[in-house]
């Protein structure tokens, strides 16, 4: 199939982009450089063309004629979504319909969204099923749920067919060493573990550690973004072969407290990593685990990078790559 992916050059995108590399599909990358990298890129025929321009969207799609859209592109820090809502709601949601517009005045009816976790708010049961309630507890996640019903709404009028994935939270690095995590400021939690390992950073600052789980900081479920590749490919797949739109979890439904995640890093590294504890963050919640029951039985995915050592091993040679370069 001929296949844009959007926010290519990006962190999750690059790796879908690469992992392509050994299927049949054609792969093009719409990305405006914001965030991307052209280095991620390199190896494909890149639109450097941002959502907002739609009359380019719309050239861009027609001249290509892409059978699937692929949408990574949005911004994604929780805490500057509080402070610059509209770059959030211009970006993620409106930015968005210029492209889905373009896809139903084309023809073009096959849709994969990256959504996320930050849709369920503060959850009511962990693990967290689908069927939980959506309720956003910060701009960034208000947004993905938007587009979420946007998506239900074109399916039913327009036959838009779509996959939204729900991220849970996405790390690691190609285990080849090539691409990795590199946003600009860090806010996740292993990079700046790893920067304060690798001395790029002096130390680490744990958000809070007066919360209600079993070492009083926060649980996150913790999933390679090899692993979210693969489900982004399986979704694809399925996507064309039953036409039938469907809004997974990609989480690897097991925990870790910030703290678990420092004495892992420790152990990889072999370093002892200087950290401080400061006040909660805004927006974040106490625990998040996916249940990942839905997609592991539908479409037969299964994380094999998502252990703890295998993320922070590929997290690391990465960190190590980027400090030489700086
Ligand atoms: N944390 C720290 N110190 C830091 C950075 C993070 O203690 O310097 C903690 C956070 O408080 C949180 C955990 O580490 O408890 C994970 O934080 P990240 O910033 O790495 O990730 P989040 O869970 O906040 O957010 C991620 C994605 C979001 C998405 C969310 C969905 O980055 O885009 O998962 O669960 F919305």
């Amino acid at each position: 199939m001929k296949i844009l992916v959007v926010g290519g050059a990006g962190y999750i995108g690059s790796h879908m982009v690469k992992r392509f590399q050994d299927t049949d599909h054609e792969v093009e990358i719409l990305d405006n450089l914001s965030t991307g990298f052209e280095l991620n890129a390199q190896n494909y025929k890149l639109h450097i063309c941002d959502l907002s321009n739609k009359d380019l969207v719309y050239q861009i799609l027609k001249e290509n004629k892409y059978e699937v859209v692929m949408h990574f592109a949005s911004y994604i820090n929780v805490g500057e979504s509080y402070s610059q809502p509209e770059k959030y709601y211009k970006n993620n949601v409106t930015n968005t319909l210029n492209l889905l517009d373009c896809m139903i005045d084309l023809k073009i009816l096959n849709f994969i969204f990256s959504s996320t976790a930050a849709v369920y708010g503060e959850p009511q049961n962990i693990p967290i099923t689908e069927a939980q309630k959506i309720s956003p507890v910060n701009p960034y996640g208000n947004t993905k749920a938007i587009v979420e019903k946007i998506l239900k709404d074109y399916d039913e009028a327009y036959g838009l067919k779509y996959i939204a994935l729900r991220y849970f939270n996405a790390c690691g690095a190609h285990i080849d060493g090539t691409i990795g995590e590199r946003h600009n400021p860090e806010t996740h939690l292993i990079p700046l573990i790893l920067q304060a390992a690798s001395g790029r950073k002096k130390n680490f600052t744990i958000h809070g550690d007066d919360y209600d789980t079993k070492d009083g900081t926060c649980i996150r479920d913790y999933i390679h973004v090899m692993d979210l590749a693969e489900a982004h490919l399986l979704s694809l797949e399925d996507l064309i072969k039953t036409q039938n739109s469907e809004i997974y979890n990609i989480g690897n439904n097991k925990g870790f407290s910030v703290k678990e995640i420092i004495k892992i890093a420790e152990t990889v590294t072999n370093t002892k990593i200087p950290y401080e504890i400061a006040g909660r963050r805004k927006g974040d919640p106490a625990q998040l685990i996916a249940d990942n029951k839905i997609i592991t039985e539908k479409l037969n995915w299964s994380a094999n990078y998502s252990d703890l050592n295998t993320i922070i091993k590929t997290a690391w040679k990465w960190e190590k790559h980027l400090s030489k370069s700086n």
